[in-house]
């Protein structure tokens, strides 16, 4: 099937190689010239494991190719899909801007049976929006307007649309149904369990699951916090609820708050359908303030680790990037906890495997290393953000040599309270009792003094 792809971010370049590589003939289209012609020298515009090589075979075959002209592209296409963004605008409502645009410029060329499929997360009654916009645009064609929600994950994208867990189908006729089963027949053949169903109820199915998933990690924080306060231990709670298939056993992990280019606008955009519809999302529009609340809270707790003088205090974060295996920084913790802890006075060293030129870009006053050791050297305090491998494989004895101060603070749990007090480090993580190491023996010396650490509870929020 001949396939155009407008929009070549991290889903629209993803499923784009994607359906190449389960046989069909794609054109990536972005308005970014850049990133094309990047693509076109074979240059990786994001980090996204296997991406490189897969476009790379695709490619090769002649299956895969990409183009800043959408409209010639569209002309040919069986089946064009619309990956553009949908930021969330100061209400929180998705802004549709950028796939009305995208809708817009495609109309005029688009060939007679087409289906246009949605693959962004829209709101309810975009697809219907959407069919109004190219219809006025191209007065008596005949075509179709499909949603085809994506569930993949950043860092795990290729596996989880060449593996997913099932694919949503939203069609209000049959040639939009018929054309899309005949795109995923190839995953069909495998076993994927195919929803067909009407575009509402599909666009439905991608915020309401993207604001469950939310709604368990906002739910295991509060449990963790919890833990801390009586002492018990996050881990075995979450496994011991997660085992019942009722509740599933992943998404359970605490964190520094859930972020990236999802979780916060799509549950921004779900509580806002709400108000619109009079229908409220109470637990969604807590669960928002929360999560932000989390990330200030979880700042502050840092900054308690350093006494009542934080100034001139050295801080060394782990991680920039919203979670592992991406180089995306949107709405990560990274970048509401720095300005924070910078507030303070503090002065801040970071280090990321993949994220640091999107950090930059983002970021002020902030001292960036190609090691975590190096950006480790001097500082009072190391705070982990990102559950990269490289960290959980840190050499604590190195760290700990490294550090002037003794606090490591983990908001993702990668280590063991035991392998880490080892080294002589005072250990702050989610969910678990504190640390135990002997008053006294986490000791900061700046500014030549030294100055015993305020060992308080760290688990208070
Ligand atoms: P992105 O910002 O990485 O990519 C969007 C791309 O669209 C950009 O490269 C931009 O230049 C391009 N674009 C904008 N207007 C265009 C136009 N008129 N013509 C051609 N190109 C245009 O965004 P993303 O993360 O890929 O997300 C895209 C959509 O998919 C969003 O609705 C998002 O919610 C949804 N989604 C994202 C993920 C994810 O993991 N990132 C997963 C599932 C769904
Ligand atoms: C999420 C969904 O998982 C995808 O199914 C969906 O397609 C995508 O949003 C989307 O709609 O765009 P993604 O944002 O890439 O994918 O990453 P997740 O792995 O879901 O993580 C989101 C945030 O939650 C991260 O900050 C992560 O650290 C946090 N998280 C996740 C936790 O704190 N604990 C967990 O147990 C899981």
């Amino acid at each position: 099937m001949q396939v155009v792809m407008i929009g070549a971010g991290y889903v629209g370049l993803t499923t784009g190689a994607c359906l190449a590589e389960i046989g069909h003939s794609v054109i990536c289209v972005d308005v970014d010239a850049a990133r094309i012609d990047a693509l076109n020298r074979g240059e990786m515009p994001i980090y996204e494991p296997g991406l490189e090589e897969l476009i790379a075979r695709n490619r090769t075959a002649g299956r895969l190719h990409f183009s800043k002209r959408g409209a010639s592209a569209a002309a040919e296409a069986d089946a064009v899909f619309l990956a553009v963004g949908t930021p969330a605008r100061v209400d929180g409502d998705a802004d549709v801007s950028y796939i009305e645009t995208a809708a817009s410029n495609i109309a005029p060329v688009l060939k007679p049976n087409a289906v246009v499929v949605v693959k962004s997360t829209v709101a309810v009654g975009t697809c219907r929006r959407l069919r109004e916009i190219i219809a006025d645009g191209r007065a008596g064609l005949d075509f179709s307007v499909a949603s085809n929600p994506e569930f993949l994950r950043e860092g795990s994208a290729i596996q989880d649309f060449l593996h997913p867990d099932r694919i949503v189908i939203g069609a209000d006729d049959r040639r939009a149904s018929a054309r899309l089963e005949d795109l995923y027949q190839p995953l069909a053949e495998r076993g994927v369990p195919i929803i067909l169903t009407g575009t509402a109820n599909a666009e439905l199915v991608k915020q309401a699951a993207n604001a469950f998933l939310a709604l368990k990690i906002g739910f295991i924080n509060d449990v963790a916090n919890l833990c801390e306060k009586v002492g018990g231990e996050i881990e075995a709670v979450a496994r011991g609820i997660g085992l019942d298939k009722r509740i599933g056993k992943d998404f359970l992990s605490p964190g520094p708050g859930f972020g990236g280019s999802c979780f916060p606008k799509d549950t921004r955009a779900f509580a806002a359908a709400g108000r619109k519809y009079q229908a409220p999302q109470a637990l969604i529009e807590t669960l928002i303030l929360e999560n932000e609340r989390r990330k200030i809270a979880l700042a502050r707790r840092v900054l308690s680790e350093l006494g009542d003088r934080p100034q001139g205090a050295s801080i060394t974060i782990l991680g920039l990037a919203f979670k592992a295996n991406t180089d995306d920084v949107r709405e990560a913790p990274a970048l509401t906890m720095i300005p924070i802890l910078q507030g303070a006075g503090v002065t801040v060293r970071a280090h990321d495997p993949q994220a640091m030129a999107a950090a930059r870009l983002r970021l002020q006053n902030v001292s960036f290393f190609d090691c975590p050791y190096s950006a480790s050297r001097g500082a009072d305090v190391v705070l982990v953000l990102t559950e990269w491998d490289q960290y959980r494989s840190l050499d604590l004895r190195e760290m700990s040599a490294l550090m002037k101060g003794k606090t490591l603070v983990d908001y993702r749990n990668l280590f063991t309270p035991g392998e880490v007090t080892r080294h002589g480090l005072r250990y702050v993580c989610l969910g678990r009792p504190a640390s135990k190491l002997p008053v006294g023996a986490a000791i900061v010396a700046r500014g030549g003094k030294k100055r015993k650490l305020a060992l308080g509870a760290p688990s208070r929020l």
